[in-house]
């Protein structure tokens, strides 16, 4: 038994000692990570816990829900609601935000949350995850839809759960991006990944191929020339992954490096890109600012987009800083039409010369 470690409340009531409202902040993370370790378990039981499956529902995405969506859903809202903590919660798997009961008091943040990320994967025992974000609700009347809708930089903490062979917790409050282990004996995360830090550069990249064809020319060229290797523009070889769980992705990025895209494509022109704003790319991005890293549009840094609906979506690009801002350049250079033979804006797509090339 190792005594002294560092656990998730002594690394937040040090980490949070200047903080104005750190107690409340301190208290909703706690609950937060009760919340983590009850899907931990049912995750962990496979088939063995009857969790498996899909249930005969929908939710606002159109999306068939798991019952492990439902289940880690209710696991989130049941743990933070009750504590006069939160002021209200947005979820996935909910249409509206969900009220805090009359019964108990409000508190002064927003807890937005995706309660299973990577659902997919439940049934094939394959790495899911939790992702929730933090923000402030000042006011003392109950939270309305647009107070949910705060530009990602506004966030106050932000973290993921990642329900693999071990169950982690990587979070942030502002100070750095840390990773606690779950010690199943004595039911406690102790902090075992101080400060992350992701590398600069990677020969790592993950992108779903199969959306090849869709993707805009920029996405197409960086892919391109990764795939080329040592023989191409880069002149070194590239390995890629693709887990369908963005949770497990980050955190392999937050481990040893590496780039994630889920970009805008042209699958489905109802919707800029695959990934919500509000409870998965902001929360992620945050910690991949704070570890280093970057995290963008492709046109923009992710934590400047001004939300507009609780569940729209966005392009995502992020992971190592040198990578992002290497696909950044080729969506400016596109944009610019500076990208193609006869590098001039007047051979620009849209230009008269661009249309006739
Ligand atoms: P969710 O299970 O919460 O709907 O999210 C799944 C997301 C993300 O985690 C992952 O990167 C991506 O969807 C997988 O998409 P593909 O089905 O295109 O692989
Ligand atoms: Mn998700
Ligand atoms: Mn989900």
């Amino acid at each position: 038994m190792h005594l002294g470690r560092t656990t998730l409340s002594k690394f937040l009531i040090q980490q949070l000692k200047n903080v104005e409202g750190a107690n409340d902040l301190g208290a909703l993370l706690v609950d937060v990570a009760a919340a983590v370790k009850a899907i931990a378990a049912m995750t962990a039981k496979g088939a063995l816990g009857g969790f498996l499956g899909e249930l005969d529902n929908r939710n606002v995405q159109g999306e068939t829900q798991k019952k492990l969506d439902v289940l880690a859903n209710e696991a989130v809202i049941r743990s933070c609601e009750w504590g006069g903590l939160v002021a209200g919660m947005a979820s996935e798997e909910l249409d509206e935000p969900h009220a805090v009961p009359s019964e108990y008091a409000r508190g002064r943040y927003l807890l937005v949350f995706d309660p299973l990320d990577g659902s997919s994967n439940t049934d094939v025992n394959v790495s899911v995850g939790t992702i929730f974000s933090v923000l402030r609700h000042d006011a003392t009347a109950a939270p309305a839809t647009a107070d949910f809708l705060q530009p990602g930089r506004t966030q106050v903490a932000a973290g993921y759960a990642i329900y693999g062979p071990a169950t982690m917790l990587v979070l942030s409050v502002g100070t750095g991006t840390h990773g606690f282990t779950l010690d199943r004996e004595i039911g406690n995360f102790i902090l075992t990944h101080p400060h992350l830090l992701i590398p600069a550069q990677t020969s790592e990249f993950a992108i779903n191929t199969s959306n090849a064809r869709f993707w805009e020319a920029p996405v197409k060229r960086y892919v391109a020339e990764c795939q080329d290797g040592r023989s191409g523009e880069r002149g070194r070889d590239f390995n890629m992954r693709w887990i369908a769980s963005m949770v497990a992705e980050v955190h392999r990025i937050l481990m040893r490096g590496g780039v994630f895209m889920y970009p805008r494509d042209t699958k489905d022109a109802s919707k800029p890109g695959r990934l919500r704003l509000l409870y998965e790319a902001n929360p992620i991005a945050m910690l991949i600012e704070q570890a280093g890293g970057a995290a963008s549009t492709g046109r923009a840094r992710l934590l400047d987009v001004q939300p507009e609906g609780l569940h729209q979506r966005v392009p995502v690009i992020l992971g190592s800083r040198e990578e992002v801002e290497r696909i950044d350049r080729y969506h400016a250079e596109f944009d610019a039409g500076t990208d193609r033979p006869f590098a001039s804006p007047l051979f620009n797509e849209r230009s008269l010369f661009g249309a006739l090339a």
